[in-house]
């Protein structure tokens, strides 16, 4: 901090006394690092401590992302420019840690990337087939078995006697769930539900379609009439990391486990799960969201088949590309796992706990600041994996804004910090949702203007 002070106060003078829009020279080095050049000094200036990755936005309304919410700012340019940041220039970027995009494991795979290297040529992967004998006849084997490797090394899921399906992404899965277990020729539409505050995309992903199969039937806790129903068990839960039970006590539902976030970074792993329907993702295990390969452990080989029909009906199977490269970072995840083939390098586990318990760390110091907000505390327990004792650490910060403020979303917008309100979730706007997984310029932001709020 003192370093970037001392560092923009010498930018400010320097940029004032001397024209400095005529002696700045802003070259980029590569797609990550803006270099700026002074005079013969070339000074790597990391913005904030410091730097970009070439997302040169700031403020455009209306997109929709993985939170499926519309009317969404999107972070613009201030570097545009071409000008050395100053402060107000610093202030008065637009943050946006509103979807939990997981780019700060970025860094981890560039240390990766030769042993992580995909390489296709244009003849391979051609056929629509993968295995025609699999249930899953569009999954590619080399995945099945970078994912079963996985859960064993790792002891957060029994696959044993349960059927994988692959999806493009776990939303797929979810939607193909829905469509398995909702009855075709019910009297009414299956009702699912989760507690609140749930992931904001359940309700749009569930009634998006009408399809007259299912429909959204809210707070989990506040269902209480004697149809059937889905529940929907996320857990870690987005957003605010709880482990988490089912809630509705009837006899007539049927449990879906999303497990996207059941993984050592984010909790202590205490069991192998063992649930009839979980859910999991690349996006948040790995990191590799834009790779979109999600897969579902299924206990009922029938309940199997019909989630195939319906990605078969939706997308005719899952890219082959994406499942290739996922089973090969999967398969180099497990390898950084094996203690035999470490040679001295940090595991990837390792490595995305330490920096997770880093950023609780400094979130929680920076919050402890001011009387503004709060967030969640978490019991420790023992990781079965790692042998850690901790507590959660979720890939989202459930803030809640104390006192005043009512509405926690727009108070931090006005401070240049999108985040996603609790009515999102099915929660009070006294609470946001703030993404742990960004990259790191954007996280310092975050921490340094947190403390910095007058109400
Ligand atoms: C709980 C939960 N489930 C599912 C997803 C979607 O994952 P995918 O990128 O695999 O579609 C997310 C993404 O944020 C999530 O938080």
């Amino acid at each position: 901090m003192a370093d970037f002070v001392f560092l923009l106060k010498n930018v400010l003078v320097v940029s004032l006394a001397m024209n400095m829009g005529l002696i700045w020279k802003i070259s980029y080095d590569d797609d990550e690092t803006p270099t700026f050049k002074w005079g013969g000094l070339q000074q790597k200036l990391h913005i904030h401590g410091y730097s970009f990755n070439g997302d040169k936005e700031n403020i455009v309304e209306d997109e929709e992302e993985e939170a499926h919410v519309s009317k969404r700012s999107k972070l613009q340019a201030t570097t545009s420019s071409r000008l050395a940041p100053d402060v107000w220039e610093i202030q008065s970027l637009v943050i946006n840690l509103d979807h939990g995009d997981p780019t700060m494991y970025e860094s981890f795979w560039k240390q990766r990337a030769e042993e992580t290297t995909v390489m296709t040529s244009s003849w391979q992967h051609i056929s629509y087939f993968s295995d025609v004998n699999n249930v899953c006849w569009f999954m590619e084997p080399g995945l099945v078995s970078a994912i079963t490797r996985l859960h064993k090394v790792v002891g957060n899921a029994v696959t044993e006697g349960r059927h994988i399906v692959v999806g493009t992404g776990s939303s797929q899965l979810y939607q193909a769930a829905l469509y398995a277990l909702s009855p075709p020729n019910g009297s009414s539409p299956m009702n699912v539900v989760s507690a609140a505050p749930f992931y904001s995309s359940y309700p749009l992903m569930t009634d998006y379609l009408k399809s007259g199969l299912h429909k959204w039937a809210g707070d989990a806790y506040e269902f209480n009439n004697e149809e059937p129903y889905i529940e929907l068990v996320t857990s870690p839960n987005n957003p605010d990391g709880f482990t988490r039970q089912e809630v509705v006590k009837g006899d007539k539902g049927i449990l879906i486990h999303d497990l996207a976030y059941y993984w050592p970074q984010y909790t202590p792993i205490l069991l192998p799960a063992d649930y009839d329907i979980m859910l999991f993702t690349v996006s948040k295990s790995t990191g590799h969201a834009g790779s979109r390969i999600g897969w579902a452990l299924v206990k009922d080989r029938e309940i199997a088949k019909k989630m195939t029909t319906f990605i078969e009906i939706n997308t005719i199977g899952v890219s082959k590309d994406s499942q290739i490269r996922a089973a090969k970072i999967l398969q180099a995840v497990s390898d950084s796992c094996d203690h035999e083939n470490q040679k001295e390098e940090e595991s990837f586990f390792d490595y995305s706990f330490k920096l997770m318990a880093e950023r609780w760390k400094k979130l929680r110091e920076a919050v402890n600041k001011t009387e503004l907000f709060s967030l969640p505390s978490f019991p420790q327990e023992t990781c079965s994996f790692s042998g850690r004792t901790f507590g959660q650490l979720p890939a989202f910060a459930w803030l809640k804004c104390e006192g005043e403020v009512d509405d926690c979303e727009s108070f931090l917008r006005l401070h240049n910090i999108v985040t996603r309100g609790g009515k999102h979730f099915g929660a009070s706007m006294k609470y946001v949702r703030i993404s742990m997984l960004s990259r790191d310029y954007e996280f310092k932001l975050l921490t340094e203007r947190l403390p910095a709020m007058n109400k």
